[in-house]
């Protein structure tokens, strides 16, 4: 058997992707799925059609690799975090959309919490603020508002699930027998699990109204969970890695010890540090999270830097404003003109995440004049995404002590070189390409490979990172230092807004 199969069920799409041994991508197939928008704030995904999806893109992969399961050693899962699905284990149906990780629908329940102890009351356990990013409110929402929800979680007919949960769960038989299980990183992100010991804390689903009955049991990153059922076109393959999708990303980009660090650039931008075998406490406003954990070994630990708005700018100016007619059309468009005439774009269209954490936020577009248009506009939106890395980036090399010297990225916008140029020149470090850069998959397919022996360990997968480009920086520390004022002005600028 000579490929792994990565399953990567993304925020906007979900593809699979075959990897074989040198860890170069040989098929893939993708698919979008709907983004409901069923009022301002709530962002709703069907799981049904993420299941579909998902089938029928393993099939896409397959057929274009020209392979059958017979040659796939075993599958990895790599998914969005935290977005939460309730389903009925019966019959296999989702009591209700799944509610996506930048639902901002619960922030009544968040601030109604935070009157008791702050939104650093759940901190030290769980290394997270109290916020309607992670799954825990957005599950107490589902058990309170969806008819009958509560009484089938009494009945223990009711199972919850992050994305990876979900499919795992419908490869695996389903109401036959499907397992029902996620890893230590998706589990990190709920809000529900004891940072140190790894598992859910009793005192944290009490405090959130949720029953241990509809919770996945926690396993490691990199083991065999069970084996596709016998239906499938990958029957008895086994799934043998799950890792959420910024710690697959660096797990992909090989940043296995201490200090080494990768920032992906998907619907959100999400830098990832490693910190080693135990948790650091951010106090620059950043997650302390669980890296990965291989089988039986110790886990690895994270700071990251979670920021809502990036990619998604760019489909704003598509979708929203028609400024241009497909997403990577933004770089020729903001290349045309030298800088952003004065305009700043602050996307807190979910208020904002890292390092601020204010939910009350919201989106401003700044320093119009006369003069502007949307080729300035174009190129403030990509500054808005720099900008807001270096926020990020400043805020770990404080928690750290050791600064990042320079910075792994991967993600579909790295295609973009006029950003690449843009952030190296605003942090004033080197900015790195590997060769493959979608590292979720890889770093799915290599937690699942080293499962079952495909690879040896961490060794043989660090030979297999390649370096394909680098930008250097062009600009001077008092550039630098100007840019970063004028965001820092902008930013304080959108604060306060919601109230
Ligand atoms: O925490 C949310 C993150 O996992 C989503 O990633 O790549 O689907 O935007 P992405």
């Amino acid at each position: 058997m000579s490929f792994i199969l990565a399953l990567d069920q993304g925020t906007t799409s979900t593809r699979a992707i075959v990897f074989d041994r040198r860890g170069r991508v040989v098929s893939s197939g993708q698919l979008e799925h709907r983004q409901i928008f069923p009022r301002a704030g709530w962002v709703e995904h069907d799981a049904m059609e993420i299941w579909h999806n998902t089938q029928e893109v393993i099939g896409v992969a397959l057929a274009r690799a020209d392979i059958t399961r017979h040659d796939i050693a075993a599958v990895g899962i790599t998914n969005q975090r935290e977005t939460t699905v309730l389903w009925d284990k019966r019959s296999g149906e989702p009591i209700h959309n799944a509610i996506v990780w930048q639902d901002t629908r619960t922030q009544p329940l968040v601030d109604r919490m935070a009157e008791d102890g702050g939104r650093d009351r759940f901190r030290d356990l769980t290394g997270l603020p109290l916020a309607s990013y992670f799954s825990a409110t957005k599950i107490a929402w589902m058990l309170e508002n969806v008819a009958g929800a509560r009484e089938l979680a009494d009945a223990g007919h009711l199972a919850f699930g992050t994305t990876d949960t979900w499919l795992l769960w419908n490869l695996t038989g389903g109401p036959d027998g499907g397992t029902h299980a996620t890893d230590v990183t998706n589990a990190s992100r709920t809000l529900l699990l004891d940072l140190a010991s790894l598992q859910w804390h009793p005192e944290l689903l009490d405090a959130f109204g949720i029953p241990a009955s509809v919770l996945p049991e926690i396993r490691s990153s990199s083991e065999v969970y069970a084996e596709i059922e016998p239906s499938s076109l990958l029957r008895h393959v086994p799934v043998a890695g799950i890792m959420g999708d910024q710690q697959a990303a660096t797990f992909g980009q090989a940043a296995f010890t201490p200090g080494a660090s990768k920032s992906t650039y998907g619907t959100g931008n999400f830098l990832v540090v490693n910190t080693g075998d135990a948790p650091v406490r951010s106090e620059n406003g950043l997650l302390s999270t669980v890296a990965y954990r291989l089988g039986d070994d110790p886990a690895a630990y994270a700071l990251e830097g979670s920021i809502a708005v990036t990619g998604s700018l760019i489909q704003w100016l598509r979708d929203n404003l028609g400024i241009i007619d497909s997403a990577p059309a933004v770089e020729a468009l903001a290349a045309s003109v030298d800088d952003s005439g004065g305009v700043v774009i602050v996307p807190a269209f979910s208020g904002l995440y890292a390092p601020h954490w204010r939910p009350d936020a919201r989106g401003a577009i700044l320093g119009l004049t006369r003069f502007a248009d949307r080729r300035h506009i174009a190129r403030a939106a990509l500054e808005a995404v720099a900008m807001q890395t270096l926020e990020v980036v400043g805020a770990a090399n404080a928690d750290m002590g050791t600064p990042i010297t320079q910075l792994r990225v991967d993600g579909g916008m790295v295609q973009n070189d006029l950003l690449m140029q843009m952030q190296a020149d605003c942090l004033g470090i080197p900015v790195v390409r590997p060769s493959v850069s979608e590292t979720s998959a890889l770093g799915a397919a290599f937690a699942a490979g080293l499962a079952v022996g495909f690879w040896s360990g961490l060794e043989e997968l660090e030979s297999l990172w390649r370096e394909d480009r680098r930008w250097e920086s062009t600009t001077t520390p008092e550039e630098r230092a100007r840019l970063r004022e004028r965001w820092q002005d902008a930013v304080s600028r959108t604060l306060d807004w919601e109230r």
